[in-house]
């Protein structure tokens, strides 16, 4: 599997008239390395268990050095270690189930979602058993309040006749109420189908000691998985919460982390002007400031990456959107949106900076659009034109109006999709989130702006 790091290029900005010129940068390096050290020193203060000041707090810095954590042990442990335990658990679901329900909501489910959206095949659930490389369909539920949705999923489940189903169930506070209602409903669902076996085909992610980690021990489960300690929900992706779901689908999830850690290797070492999470940082940072573009557009290319943009839009939100501050994330998938959002992008409001997500080479053999008698369509004089080269032209073209219309654009490129690749965008993206937050002297750790709609539903509903 490639190595080859994930790289960011902010020439489309760069350009008189664009935004920023080459001096901009290297002007902010010195704050941009305070931030870094800050970032390194919280992982490390977090790892040795001090003293967090209390302006610190809170501090859930323990995403960063996870990845280097969980391969550390998986080396030095094998079997016994917590990525064996998780790959054999999937491996164990995989043999049993065809379907695995995954309840879960906000960081409990976005990555999940990412992971199987970009690397398993696109229509993984519709496809044989034995297409699926004997893998379990995923569904998901828990993160919404939807009757005809649980029920659709209900129905769905009452025909998996043959190996059945089992549940992973995913909330770290193991409380939150929609992953909890959900949870509910489908255990007594299987409950009803297997009767005594049910608690074999139930796993659980969650904090120790939790609501949920109490219930799943009434009702006999084995296996558990924790969230860590000091791993925020939306910060634990790497985690089991979603290393877990990964597995199940059978992706490679050491080879998640070991992308995951080259990133904090890069993080740690590059300089201002080679770094992708620093020059990230910076580049946005100075739009926001020196422009007002307040609205960071995620623009991916194909049909893989809305997911990991829809995990970003909640790391950004929850993470920095505090003390009326922090950019607003927006997910764009192109060409699709070119034709809805496309027009606003273009000619609307100067507030926006665009990274281009760019995918390098495909999984798959370039698809020509081909010849045919019926060229009513007149495209036979593309005949020998493929998918890949339709999407670059699209890719180059829109970037090019926008370069002719001085609208800020940089590329996110990865030489190519896959665990590897995917593990690095989680960690660069995480270590920006934080990096920024340190920049701006806004806590990226906490989210309570979240908690007043649930104080408030709860109180509705149990007056
Ligand atoms: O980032 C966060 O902590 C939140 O978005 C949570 O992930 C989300 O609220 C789900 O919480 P829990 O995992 O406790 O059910």
């Amino acid at each position: 599997m490639s190595a080859e790091l994930i790289s960011y290029d902010p020439a489309g900005i760069l350009l008189p008239n664009h935004g920023l010129t080459s001096a901009d940068l290297p002007g902010l390096e010195s704050n941009l390395n305070a931030a870094r050290d800050e970032v390194l020193s919280d992982a490390k203060l977090w790892a040795e268990g001090g003293n967090v000041p209390t302006e610190k707090e809170p501090l859930d810095a323990g995403f960063h050095e996870l990845p280097n954590r969980l391969l550390d042990e998986y080396r030095d442990q094998g079997a016994d270690s917590e990525v064996a335990r998780i790959q054999a658990t999937a491996d164990r679901l995989a043999g049993a189930v065809d379907r695995v329900p995954v309840l879960g909501i906000g960081g409990s489910y976005m990555g999940a979602r990412a992971c199987m959206e970009a690397c398993c095949h696109p229509y993984h659930n519709e496809l044989s058993r034995d297409a699926r490389g004997g893998r379990p369909r995923i569904s998901y539920e828990g993160n919404n309040v939807d009757n005809d949705a649980m029920q659709g999923l209900c129905d769905l489940l009452s025909t998996e006749t043959d190996s059945g189903w089992a549940i992973n169930v995913i909330s770290k506070s193991g409380g939150t109420l929609e992953t909890a209602a959900a949870f509910r409903i489908l255990l007594r669902k299987l409950i009803e189908t297997y009767g005594d076996n049910a608690a074999s085909r139930v796993v659980p992610v969650t904090g120790e000691g939790s609501k949920l980690f109490n219930l799943a021990k009434a009702l006999g489960c084995q296996e558990f998985y924790e969230v860590p300690d000091g791993v925020g929900g939306r910060f634990s992706v790497l985690s089991a919460v979603g290393l877990l779901p990964a597995a199940v689908m059978g992706l490679d999830i050491v080879q998640l982390l070991q992308g995951a850690a080259a990133m904090n290797e890069h993080f740690r070492t590059a300089s201002v002007g080679e770094n992708v999470v620093l020059d990230y940082t910076g580049i946005c940072h100075l739009m926001e400031e020196k422009h007002g573009c307040d609205i960071r557009l995620l623009s991916t290319w194909g049909k893989r990456l809305e997911a990991v943009g829809l995990w970003y839009d909640q790391l950004l939100s929850e993470s920095l959107g505090k003390q009326e501050r922090g950019a607003m994330p927006l997910t764009v998938v192109n060409t699709r949106d070119l034709h809805s959002r496309g027009q606003q992008h273009q000619e609307g409001k100067r507030d926006k900076v665009i990274t281009n997500v760019i995918i390098g080479t495909g999984e798959r053999a370039p698809l020509a659009i081909g010849s045919s008698d019926l060229d009513q369509d007149q495209l036979n004089e593309l005949a020998d034109k493929t998918l890949p080269d339709v999407l670059t032209a699209a890719t180059q073209g829109t970037n090019q109006a926008y370069r002719e219309d001085n609208r800020p654009t940089a590329d996110l490129h990865l030489p190519t999709l896959n665990e590897h690749t995917l593990g690095q965008v989680f960690q660069m993206l995480m270590l920006a989130t934080v990096t920024e937050g340190r920049l701006i002297g806004i806590n990226p750790y906490g989210q309570p702006g979240v908690e007043a709609y649930k104080k408030n539903m709860n109180a509705i509903l149990r007056a």
